[in-house]
């Protein structure tokens, strides 16, 4: 990548995110207080997805900086990815909230907020251009391969993603860090093996890629 081509993709990826900053499609477009746009390398292999910013992100609009994105630069650290390596996007940019009469609280993004997002994280993969993208949760992954996709059992298996990017799709960390006893090293087990696939993937060369299912080398992250 030379340094032309890689202050060409931080241009854009900085003008974009001023156009979302000013975006008012959506009501939590007027409620929030930052717009979460995305970072991270504007070249990375890896684009991660998640559902949308909370309380913290929204707070310091930044993705993933809460006790949830602790735990993912946990498991990307377990594949040896570190945060800088990738670029960290959601399916919507402002925080989806309801008033439960005493605060704001989170909630699910509706499908009006998600499709009025969407041309906003198409462009986020096409300036970026990963060689693979990890759907964090059911709906990241259902706004890629759509409203059958199940978690539960389609997680873990490769998808032709936007573009033919090959996307694969895990448990969110916010839902390993919610479960109780037994659940949680089983979960973390099935996360682990998602993450081997993925580091594989992109261990591969281009060209072979699609034939990569290694074991990649590391440990099962912690929590
Ligand atoms: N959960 C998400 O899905 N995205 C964030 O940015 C933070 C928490």
């Amino acid at each position: 990548m030379s340094v032309a081509e890689r202050a060409a993709r931080e241009r854009r990826l900085a003008n974009a995110a001023a156009i979302v900053d000013r975006c008012r499609k959506c009501e939590i477009g007027a409620i929030r207080q930052n717009a979460v746009y995305g970072e991270g390398d504007a070249c990375a292999a890896l684009l991660i997805v998640g559902e949308g910013p909370g309380e913290t992100e929204d707070r310091d609009g930044r993705p993933f900086i809460g006790r949830a994105g602790q735990l993912l630069e946990r498991m990307l650290a377990a594949i040896g990815l570190a945060r800088d390596d990738v670029f960290i996007a959601n399916t919507v940019k402002c925080r989806p909230t309801f008033d439960d009469g005493v605060r704001l609280r989170n909630r699910a993004p509706t499908p009006d907020e998600m499709t009025n997002c969407r041309p906003y994280l198409d462009e986020q993969i096409e300036i970026v251009a990963p060689r693979a993208i990890l759907a964090l949760g059911a709906p990241a992954a259902k706004s890629f391969l759509g409203p059958k996709f199940s978690i539960t059992k389609q997680r873990g298996q490769w998808f032709d993603g936007p573009s033919g990017i090959p996307i694969i799709a895990t448990f969110h960390p916010a839902y390993i860090l919610r479960l109780t006893g037994g659940e949680v090293e089983a979960t973390k087990r099935l996360v682990w093996t998602d993450l081997k696939a993925l580091r594989s993937r992109l261990d591969a060369p281009p060209s072979s890629a699609a034939r990569a299912d290694g074991a990649a080398q590391g440990s099962l992250f912690e929590d």
